[in-house]
């Protein structure tokens, strides 16, 4: 269980080697002042431990996202996740991630997530009912978790009772619970484990169709062809990571920030016409997803800094969001700001297929939770525990009800 801490965070960046620790618990927890001291200081840092260049100012950051032909998304599959191919549309570039997206889109559009609302609205409701007269709860497990999650399933067709095992099967990739030396093994059987599922999900669906995710896919045509069973898989096996951890992490950040910042949280409870904003702004401020990678297919300057061909790249989509060249009074949340053009979702063409889901979700939720507790707090003597990466709050005890 998390408690206060007492140590002193070690600085990042190392004054020595200006190198960065991006997955150092202290900035997965508050990363501002870091983002910070990279931008005035080092806009092209190196990372810790894997030594490859960090990219942190706003400008920069978009210029990378917009032009894939330099910075690329296909990735060797020694720095993969699990995988035997490339994910799709993440993991290939235009213009073949183009004719994909082209695809899905329309699956993902804001009419059909819309439709989703009222069953999510139901279970959000539900869900709060099992802890409201408690008077307290872990957010995390019993709340940011499940409701997303339930969704995600309900999307693709797959039975609620596979939660947990979905949740396994994506933490044995994206965290492994393993020491570093065997984490790589892990992920890659996790990985067999998720393909073998989805091939088994997708037989199934030849044999019965029904009205799900699963069934469009083994129907539906690129380029006059049906898809062949490893793009299906390839789009599965994303959707997974992707679809399962990013809205329970936004939620996480998002519920502490207000639990720990009550003038916040008074606002959107008398005025819930401003929980659209609010969602804009902690997305923005937070950045649950706070770096994308690439690798450059030529050798490019960057702030001044020459970086080589066939690097990896780390794109610091957190340190842009709260740049100051572009925000205003960026290191403020303010539910007020105007044309909140964040990239929490990423930006270019592998800009968040999921964002029109996630966004309702998290509104719903953020509606759905002020009215029925508007009053609430981290528990007393607890300190909410981040994870590094992607940026999800593992532990976060709330306690309702009016300050004693
Ligand atoms: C608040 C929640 C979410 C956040 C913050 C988020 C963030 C992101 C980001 C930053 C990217 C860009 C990756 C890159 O440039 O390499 C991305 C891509 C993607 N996201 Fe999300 N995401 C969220 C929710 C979702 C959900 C719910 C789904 C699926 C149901 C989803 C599916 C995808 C897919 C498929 C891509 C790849 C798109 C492409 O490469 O063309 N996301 N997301």
């Amino acid at each position: 269980m998390a408690t206060a801490e007492t140590e002193t965070p070690k600085p990042n960046p190392d004054p020595a080697t200006g190198e960065v620790d991006l997955f150092d618990a202290d900035f997965a927890r508050c990363p501002h002042a870091v983002y910070a001291r990279l931008r005035a200081e080092l806009p092209v840092a190196r990372q810790s431990f894997i030594g490859n260049p960090v990219i942190s100012r706003y400008e920069d950051v978009m210029w990378a996202l917009r032009h894939p032909e330099i910075f690329s998304s296909e990735m060797d599959l020694e720095m993969a996740l699990g995988t035997e191919r490339p994910m799709i549309p993440q993991q290939i570039d235009p213009p073949r991630q183009t004719r994909f997206r082209k695809l899905l889109d329309p699956l993902f559009s804001r009419k059909r997530m819309q439709d989703l609302e009222p069953d999510i609205r139901r279970h959000a409701r539900d869900l709060i009912e099992g802890f409201a007269g408690r008077g307290s709860c872990e957010f995390h497990r019993e709340f940011a978790v499940p409701l997303p999650c339930t969704a995600f399933l309900r999307l693709l067709g797959l039975p609620a009772e596979e939660l947990d095992l979905f949740l396994e099967l994506k933490d044995g990739i994206i965290r492994p619970p393993a020491p570093p030396d065997r984490a790589a093994e892990l992920r890659t059987q996790t990985g067999r484990r998720i393909y073998a599922y989805f091939d088994q999900a997708l037989d199934e669906r030849l044999d019965r169709p029904r009205e799900d995710l699963l069934t469009w896919l083994t129907t539906t045509e690129l380029d006059g062809r049906r898809l062949t069973r490893e793009e299906m898989l390839d789009i599965c096996f994303l959707l997974l990571l992707a679809g399962l951890d990013t809205v329970t992490a936004t939620l996480g950040c998002s519920i502490a920030f207000l639990a720990s910042n009550p003038a916040h949280r008074r606002r959107l409870v008398e005025d819930p016409a401003r929980i659209d904003a609010a969602v804009e702004e902690l997305l923005r401020y937070e950045t649950p997803v706070t770096a994308v990678p690439r690798v450059l297919k030529r050798d490019v300057e960057v702030a001044g800094v020459q970086l080589e061909k066939g690097q990896l790249v780390t794109l610091l989509l957190g340190a842009a969001n709260t740049d100051e060249q572009r925000f205003a009074r960026a290191d403020q949340v303010d539910f007020d700001r105007e044309r909140n053009k964040h990239i929490a979702f990423g930006a270019g063409p592998h800009r968040c297929l999921g964002s029109h889901l996630a966004r309702m979700e998290l509104r719903v939720a953020l509606e759905e939770w002020h009215r029925r507790i508007p009053e609430y707090r981290i528990a007393p003597g607890e300190v909410p525990l981040y994870t590094p990466g992607i940026r999800e709050v593992r532990h976060l005890p709330l306690v309702f009800g009016p300050e004693a």
